[in-house]
């Protein structure tokens, strides 16, 4: 191994089949200033071909591509132990699913795989890096939360209450980490424009309502998914957008079009300004509504530019 490996951080990034995984990982294995190994992971390698593409000339350089399948405690131990003295300087946990629509709508089992990917996901790669992370008195464990992390809405409860459990997760394990030198970062992206949206649409489009009453399957089509659509083509970030943000301590919200609607939580303990605001966007949402996302979309649009 050359000298430069040695002084390269090693990045081990999850889900890297598509979307901000994948962004990530292309993007630190370009960086000119060639700091970064990157170890880009997902669970089927017959999908490798976007990110190979991506990679462009680094694949095989400072970008390599490893099965792990998050919800596989041996494929995530063969992963780490494949690497030299298993090191992992920076854990990107960004391997997750979605999942939109009526509760009655979603069976039991279908909650519990979200978990086991989103959350257990999470608490199986932590359980693998941080022993070795503690005894190097360094490391750094970034986590893909969600500004649904942070404050949840209807027909997201499982998502969100996921993404709740994550942040409750890093949140504690931050304390501690801090102890050893190593450093806990919660990215909390609003929409992104990936196959994420795509698939969590499909699926709406798809599914099956008749386990839930007839004004709720209403709201959820009617109400629910177009202002869902609007809120994504107006205030939807790219994944390499995402992947540009540089993490300062524990949290970081990558859209800041839509932190007036995270401000609203700390703003009010009560949860009465929140779910008010929520509310009378879904159900009373008008002309007004209509009118201020077009403001932010060219906001958005400019912003984009600079
Ligand atoms: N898109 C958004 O609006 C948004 C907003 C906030 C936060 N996030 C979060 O960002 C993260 C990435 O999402 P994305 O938008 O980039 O979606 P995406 O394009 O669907 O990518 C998700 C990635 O996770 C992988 N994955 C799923 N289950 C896995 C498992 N058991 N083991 C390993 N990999 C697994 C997928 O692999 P396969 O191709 O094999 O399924 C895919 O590579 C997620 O944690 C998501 O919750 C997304
Ligand atoms: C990169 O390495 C993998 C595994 O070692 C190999 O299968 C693949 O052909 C290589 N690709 C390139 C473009 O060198
Ligand atoms: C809101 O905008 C959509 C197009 O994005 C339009 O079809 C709809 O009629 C508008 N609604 C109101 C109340 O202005």
């Amino acid at each position: 191994m050359s000298i430069i490996e040695w002084i390269q951080v090693l990045v081990l990034v999850t889900g890297c089949s598509s979307g901000i995984g994948l962004a990530v990982a292309a993007r630190l294995a370009k960086d000119k200033l060639r700091r970064f190994r990157v170890v880009a992971t997902m669970r089927d390698l017959t999908k490798r071909g976007p990110l190979e593409e991506a990679a462009g000339e680094t694949l095989n350089k400072t970008l390599e591509i490893k099965e792990l399948d998050a919800c596989s405690e041996a494929s995530i131990k063969d992963c780490v132990s494949s690497l030299p003295d298993r090191r992992v300087d920076v854990l990107v946990n960004n391997a997750g699913v979605g999942m939109i629509g009526p509760l009655e709508c979603q069976s039991m089992a279908a909650i519990k795989e979200l978990f086991d990917t989103n959350f257990f996901g999470l608490v199986r790669l932590v359980k693998e890096v941080l022993p070795d992370m503690k005894q190097r008195q360094s490391g750094h464990i970034v986590v893909m939360s969600s500004v649904m992390g942070i404050q949840g809405l209807l027909f997201n409860d499982v998502y969100s209450a996921s993404k709740f459990a994550v942040e409750g997760f890093c949140e504690s394990l931050a304390i501690q980490a801090m102890k050893f030198n190593i450093k806990t970062t919660l990215v909390e992206p609003g929409p992104v424009v990936t196959e994420f949206e795509r698939k969590v649409y499909e699926l709406a489009e798809t599914m099956d309502l008749s386990g839930t009453d007839e004004e709720t399957a209403k709201i959820f089509r009617e109400l629910y998914l177009p202002y869902s659509k609007k809120v994504f083509s107006s205030l939807g970030q790219t994944p390499e957008e995402v992947a540009e943000a540089s993490y300062p301590p524990l949290r970081h919200q990558t859209n800041r079009l839509y932190m007036p609607m995270t401000a609203l939580k700390h703003a009010d303990p009560t949860g009465r300004l929140p779910l008010e605001a929520f509310y009378k966007m879904i159900f009373k949402h008008d002309s007004v509504f209509n009118a201020s996302l077009g403001v932010l979309r060219l906001l958005q649009r400019r912003a984009g530019k600079k």
